[in-house]
């Protein structure tokens, strides 16, 4: 068999990623406290840092993650006899690899569609999977998870993953509509792989997002080299310190940027001035951190049944098939 050329769906043109770069930066960093959305850390450095980060020592999601999909691909490709896999926030196909064999074995494969924001890291990764599974109708879709309508046109039926513990990027009510909009695109025939990160140990949970080496920091902090280059910014990285803590109302890890001078930042292109005190802290991501009764309540309230969960003794991560229930 032949290898099939990947095909390129963009669904996000570079004008709509500008005009929401723009616009989230306006609005977050003149809210207080002032936010940044997480989905401005992956440039391309700030993607090759995130991943240095998964194969940090402190770091154990993707490990943790990797070793359940070695463990339940298999029940996980039967159960669903899906032809289609689509997978959110797609990245470098490292873990796409652990699904796309056991469905392969399964007999049941026939169409990979890989869905991104990162277009370069996308294209690279998609090529290589077709490279290496001949056959294999691949589709790299350049889109974000907020509109999820008419992405998914693969035949039969369909295996949506979103791994990584990336839904812990979004709030709870974010969270519901990302589970309505992929309900609207799928039928009960459907599944849909949920990955996150479960809740532990704090000191563990801070060390995975203020390792030693100062990655974490370092991908923190590039998100101001990407306003810097975007937006005509005039931050200075050396103002500002990489903060990780674990907020126990929200049960999530607050990642912050803390500023420390009182400064002002001039944004060229926006025609914006703000000013930061000394220790004022802008907030570039959570991940939250979830229970298995937590995900079943939050899925089924979202329109799904989940059929399993799969997790490790010790705990650190789990994975959750379910499926729409109409
Ligand atoms: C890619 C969103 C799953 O929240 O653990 C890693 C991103 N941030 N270290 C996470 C991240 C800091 C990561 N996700």
């Amino acid at each position: 068999m032949t290898s099939l050329r990947p095909e390129l769906d963009v669904r996000l043109n570079p004008n709509a990623m500008r005009a929401a770069l723009e616009h989230d930066a306006a609005v977050g960093l003149t809210s207080s406290p002032k936010t940044l959305p997480a989905v401005w850390f992956y440039d391309a450095i700030g993607s090759e840092l995130f991943d240095q980060i998964t194969r940090l020592d402190e770091y154990y999601p993707t490990r943790a993650e990797h070793a359940l999909l070695e463990a339940h691909a298999a029940t996980i490709a039967e159960v669903t006899k899906a032809s289609t896999l689509i997978e959110l926030g797609a990245g470098t196909c490292t873990k796409t690899r652990v699904l796309l064999d056991a469905m392969a074995a399964n007999g049941t494969l026939r169409h990979y569609i890989a869905v991104d924001v990162a277009q370069s890291t996308l294209e690279a990764a998609t090529l290589e999977i077709a490279a290496e599974y001949p056959g294999l109708k691949v589709t790299a879709t350049v889109a974000d998870f907020h509109d999820l309508s008419g992405l998914f046109t693969g035949e039969g039926s369909k295996l949506v993953a979103f791994l990584g513990g990336t839904i812990g990027n979004l709030e709870p009510s974010a969270r519901q509509r990302m589970y309505f909009n992929l309900d609207s695109e799928l039928d009960s025939s459907d599944a849909f792989l949920l990955g996150t990160d479960l809740v532990k140990d704090r000191a563990r949970l801070i060390a995975a997002y203020d390792d030693h080496e100062g990655v974490t920091a370092a991908f923190n902090l590039n998100v101001l080299n990407v306003l810097n280059r975007e937006l005509g910014a005039n931050f200075d990285v050396e103002n500002f310190t990489h903060v990780a803590r674990f907020d126990e109302q929200h049960q999530w890890i607050e990642m912050c940027l803390r500023s420390t001078s009182h400064q002002k930042v001039t944004l060229k292109e926006l025609g914006l001035e703000i000013f930061f005190e000394e220790g004022e802290e802008l907030q570039t991501e959570i991940s939250a951190k979830f229970t298995a009764e937590g995900v079943r309540n939050e899925l089924s309230e979202g329109g799904f049944v989940v059929d399993h969960q799969f997790d490790q003794p010790g705990g650190d991560f789990l994975l959750t098939l379910s499926h729409p229930y109409c």
